[in-house]
């Protein structure tokens, strides 16, 4: 780490936005509460072996019913953005028809509650939780679902936009379409290579129309989405293995990159997946390339790309976090460096940045030194690319506190504040403490 912790504060610019972020059914609960529909992820946890420990995001970290003791917590960090995402199915149960107002007022107090206590409210769409009822229509998979998010976020940023410090449409639609519908491993739990590329279209169709009607209707807050990237790293040099990292990036990053920003598919991606490539309808492309207020970058690790058996980080002795996630700071600047090297890039946030690691709560405090080295060593990456010129205006660890894990459930704890689940205690970990001094740096 070339970056001493003391001196990190000094390297960015007065206005750089500091926050930590959440998701709806990773800490919400409630989920019976006044009128919520399900989503695909209430029905992908009642499958048994689909959620490691048999959890489900049902009671989570009861944020809906603690919504101001966390505010509080933020508040008392001195933290000055949150970033979290609207449950879909709580502020319209069926994902079309009527709304339902007591969810609508339950975002409208956190909002409320937020700006009371001076912290800055990113809003996300869509962080994962599609009302169950589309889904039993084909979900992402059919078109008319695209119509139907649009009508969602028309009618959050009417109520929110004038409040909101951002909205991004959608969080890293990559897992959405690959985890969920090719790999299976998270809802709604398909296996098709060929439904999940069409997932991934209508997930970027979707974003570009929400934007061209969000603007139309005169929203005021910046308008972006998020995506996840790791820069892709050959794991030899041989010719096999540099092929298939280029193919790996292609599907990860310029798959995403490359509409948004240039109005097209990459090539080589859409030859490699012959009849599996997406139907795209005329206009769909210039559709999804609208101008973006900002771009939204979720990082965690880099990854090794090859022709042969996968590289275990753990065996090769690297150091890694407990999702077994390689912990490679210098992979944030690089992969910030060649997105600016090949794009227009609009301003940049990095959405969520963490690691999950056993953490212990004893004698009520949680000693957590390697999130506070993972989080400063990133950190540090960032004012490198600050540096090398990107432009980054804003950083949000994942996350605020301890939650549910997808397919992980509660085995892995991701928050700077720990999570009793038996008692909803909240205790913030050391990491939590060395973020608010490090901002308190930060304010000079
Ligand atoms: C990201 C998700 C977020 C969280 C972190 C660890 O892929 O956006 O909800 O699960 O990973």
């Amino acid at each position: 780490m070339t970056n001493r912790s003391d001196q990190l504060p000094r390297r960015f610019p007065p206005g750089f936005v500091w926050g930590v972020a959440t998701s709806s059914y990773q800490i919400e609960g409630a989920a019976d509460a006044e009128g919520r529909g399900d989503s695909i992820w209430d029905e992908f946890c009642r499958r048994p072996g689909a959620i490691k420990d048999g959890s489900s995001g049902e009671v989570a970290c009861d944020h809906y019913h603690r919504f101001e003791e966390d505010a509080d917590l933020i508040a008392g960090l001195g933290i000055p953005a949150y970033r979290f995402s609207i449950s879909w199915p709580r502020v319209q149960p069926l994902g079309s028809g009527p709304w339902n107002e007591p969810g609508f007022a339950f975002y409208d107090r956190l909002i409320d509650t937020l700006l009371a206590r001076g912290i800055a409210p990113h809003v996300t769409l869509y962080h994962w939780d599609l009302p169950q009822a589309l889904q039993e229509s084909g979900g992402w998979a059919n078109r008319d679902t695209v119509g139907r998010f649009v009508d969602y976020a028309r009618e959050v940023a009417r109520r929110f936009g004038d409040r909101a410090a951002s909205i991004s449409t959608h969080n890293e639609p990559w897992v959405v379409s690959i985890l969920g519908h090719e790999a299976g491993i998270f809802a709604p739990g398909l296996k098709s290579q060929k439904v999940a590329m069409q997932v991934s279209h209508h997930l970027l169709l979707s974003h570009g129309l929400a934007l061209q009607s969000l603007r139309a209707q005169g929203c005021k807050a910046p308008l972006g989405i998020v995506l996840n990237q790791s820069p892709i790293h050959p794991a030899t040099d041989s010719p096999e293995d540099l092929a298939k990292a280029r193919l790996d990036d292609g599907l990860t990053i310029r798959w995403y990159m490359d509409p948004l920003l240039l109005g097209r598919y990459p090539e080589d991606v859409m030859s490699f997946l012959g009849a599996d490539a997406p139907v795209v309808e005329p206009g769909d492309m210039d559709a999804i390339r609208q101008p973006l207020d900002f771009l939204g970058i979720n990082y965690y690790t880099r990854n090794v790309s090859g022709t042969g058996a996968p590289l275990d980080p753990i065996g090769a002795g690297k150091e890694v976090t407990a999702m077994g996630w390689e912990v490679f700071p210098g992979g944030l600047s690089e992969l910030l460096g060649r997105l600016h090297a090949d794009y227009a890039l609009p301003p940049v946030y990095i959405m969520e940045n963490g690691a999950a690691y056993p953490d212990v709560l004893a004698d009520g405090r949680v000693a957590d030194p390697s999130r506070i080295r993972f989080l400063a060593s990133h950190i540090g990456a960032l004012a490198d690319a600050l540096e090398a010129g990107v432009e980054v205006r804003g950083y949000f660890v994942w996350s605020l506190i301890d939650n549910f894990e997808w397919a992980d459930g509660y085995s892995k704890r991701f928050g700077i504040v720990y999570v009793d689940y038996a008692t909803q205690q909240r205790v913030p970990k050391d990491s939590a403490l060395w973020y608010r001094d490090f901002l308190a740096g930060t304010r000079g």
